[in-house]
């Protein structure tokens, strides 16, 4: 996500600020800015690309003169990477340069109403709605101005903003996304994470939400809504850069499996509208999607396990035949795909070497094709035909975790979506998954919370040399990512069987201490697992059952077992998933893995 450095002090700010940044490149960014005030006016410098643009344009910040400012790193959510794009965000005066992290949700309706007054925007981000919603309510006091927005704006952020009226100061607000306050000597800071500020002062306010900060080289005063100061505890930190970096975890992927929740919500929450499931973002017209015949999901790795998932669900609930591919295998079958044709291509980083080429095979076959993508402005988000951005914000660790939980909320929405659009809902049934789909996060945190019980039983097997996964429906669609995600990780074999495949050979390979991990959350097929179960129980094998808090009774064929909040049957792999991620992590750290960057393996494969 975007990376915000603020500096108030007695030195040349741009030099600090270019620092700040740098500290915060783990985020992940596409381009990088920073205003300040250079004692006659707010003076802007940003670009797209990485930091070294922005050292080479600015000649290290000397260009760039003054001792307060506001810097940036952006992580695209609204609008491609560009230099327009970029922050600071200004308004049209040039009076306020806004830095932003997070996602303005009602920013449409914002800068409509703007543009009927006659302010002319400049860029394609949320950003600037917040800069120009600034110059418009400003009546003199920088204050009152931010308090004014703040009652307009929906969703999440962290601001620092700088007006040229009130030059010695800086002012920045939170709401669900991370802001903190450095107190140095004579100098101060904000910024979005604490690696920013190390290098000068490890005494930190966290902010909590709504809380209002005026921040000058002196002085720093904190404020609720409603004006009144709000006493803060000063913390000391005493992490080094690294552990910073992963905001106190020890790994990336910790920090990104515990990031779920907030990525879910941000996913799911700006769809979400009235009770309705809204896609402002996509072209393809009703009658579009009433014409398609079929639909072809097309990725790799988790991305393709999202994708099994989705046939699923999606033939459940809209009643149109679904197939679904790895990438590299779809392309040299010479598909059978034509105008009536939805090819669903779902990637994370968007550059995936073979789900580029998948995509482009489908295009040239005429498909309409519809992306689900992490990154935006990445290749396969701007060949598509549409694209569905997950809001989750870069993910660092290999393995995927909170980019795969996007994914398969953005299958949820899809699924509601066109099965209304198809009329193969009820109002009820269509309330009912609304509200599935808002108590998600909230789920997600409960296992989150109970993580301890999985890192029991990771310590029980972290020494196994085979795990089979085994499921039926959507849990067989889990067993395939469960097993991924400790084969990549804790590089011990496992695979993943459809349950009822195993008396058809595999069950030869079960023995005396066999662990099998047996996910039976489907209640329509609770029963038949159980027949698993003791199929290998018998064998010899350990089992450990993944279930719902309402299906007790595995407890008399399972050795051990972890459960999960009941949730409708469709939305139980965003529950089920944790508890394998999780797993998968505890075992490789007790394996002592190098588990954010697993061997053999890279973030994004761009090669064939
Ligand atoms: C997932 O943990 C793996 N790192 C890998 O399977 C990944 O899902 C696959 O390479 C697809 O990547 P993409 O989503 O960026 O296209």
């Amino acid at each position: 996500m975007c990376g915000i450095v603020g500096y108030a002090g007695e030195v040349q700010a741009a030099p600090v600020l270019l620092s700040g940044l740098e500290k915060l490149e783990y985020r992940g960014y596409d381009s990088a800015g920073m205003a300040v005030y250079d004692g006659e006016a707010i003076r802007v410098a940003k670009a797209k690309g990485r930091l070294q643009v922005l050292r080479e344009i600015t000649e290290d910040g000397a260009q760039v003169p003054g001792v307060i400012g506001i810097g940036h790193t952006r992580w695209a959510t609204h609008g491609a990477p560009s230099d327009v794009n970029s922050h600071p965000q200004v308004s049209v005066s040039g009076k306020f340069a806004v830095v932003h992290n997070g996602i303005i949700e009602n920013y449409l309706q914002l800068k409509e109403k703007l543009m009927k007054k006659g302010v002319a925007f400049v860029s394609e981000t949320d950003t600037e709605v917040v800069a120009q919603l600034l110059e418009y309510y400003y009546k003199g006091d920088i204050v009152d101005a931010v308090i004014q927005v703040l009652r307009r704006v929906e969703g999440s952020y962290a601001l620092g903003v700088l007006c040229e009226d009130a030059p010695d100061q800086i002012v920045a607000v939170r709401k669900d996304s991370p802001l903190i306050v450095g107190l140095g000597q004579r100098e101060n800071f904000i910024a979005s994470d604490v690696p920013a500020i190390l290098s000068r002062t490890r005494d930190i306010y966290r902010l909590n939400d709504n809380e209002i900060v005026i921040l000058k080289k002196d002085s720093v005063q904190v404020l609720n809504m409603d004006l009144e100061p709000v006493e803060k505890q000063v913390c000391h930190i005493d992490w080094d850069v690294s552990a910073a970096e992963k905001g106190g975890y020890e790994h990336f992927m910790a920090k990104e499996i515990m990031e779920q929740p907030k990525a879910v919500r941000d996913t799911i929450s700006p769809r979400l509208r009235g009770g309705r499931v809204v896609f402002d973002e996509i072209s393809l017209t009703a009658e579009q999607l009433r014409s398609f015949r079929k639909i072809y999901v097309v990725a790799c790795g988790s991305a393709y396990h999202v994708g099994v998932v989705a046939k699923y669900v999606l033939e459940q609930n809209v009643r149109i035949p679904v197939e679904v591919d790895v990438a590299s295998e779809f392309r040299y079958r010479q598909p059978i795909l034509g105008p009536d044709t939805l090819v669903l291509v779902i990637s994370q980083s968007g550059e995936t070497a073979d789900t580029l080429a998948a995509l482009r095979e489908a295009r040239r076959l005429g498909a309409y094709t519809l992306s689900i993508v992490n990154v935006v402005g990445s290749t396969i988000a701007n060949e598509s035909d549409d694209v569905i951005y997950t809001w989750a914000g870069p993910e660092i660790a290999v393995a995927t975790t909170k980019a795969y939980s996007t994914q398969l909320a953005v299958v949820y929405l899809l699924t509601i979506y066109l099965a209304d659009l198809l009329g193969r809902l009820t109002p009820q049934q269509y309330a009912d998954y609304i509200a599935e789909l808002e108590a998600l996060p909230e789920k997600i945190d409960a296992i989150l919370k109970n993580r301890a019980n999985i890192q029991y039983l990771a310590s029980k097997f972290f020494n196994v040399r085979d795990v089979f996964f085994i499921g039926r429906n959507l849990d067989y669609a889990m067993s395939l990512e469960g097993s991924l995600k400790l084969k990549e990780i804790s590089y011990i074999h496992s695979d993943a069987y459809a349950a009822g495949e195993l008396k058809h050979g595999t069950i030869s390979l079960v023995e005396d201490g066999t662990l099998v991990i047996a996910l039976a959350t489907q209640r329509t097929l609770f029963d038949k697992m159980m027949s698993n179960v003791k199929e290998v129980k018998t064998r010899g094998a350990v089992v450990l059952g993944v279930t719902t808090s309402l299906q007790r009774q595995i407890e008399k064929e399972a050795d051990y077992v972890f459960y999960i909040p009941d949730a409708c049957p469709m939305m139980l792999p965003s529950l089920s998933v944790i508890p394998l991620q999780l797993f998968a992590y505890y075992v490789s750290s007790m394996k002592g893995c190098d588990i954010d960057k697993p061997r053999n393996l890279a973030k994004s494969v761009t090669v064939e």
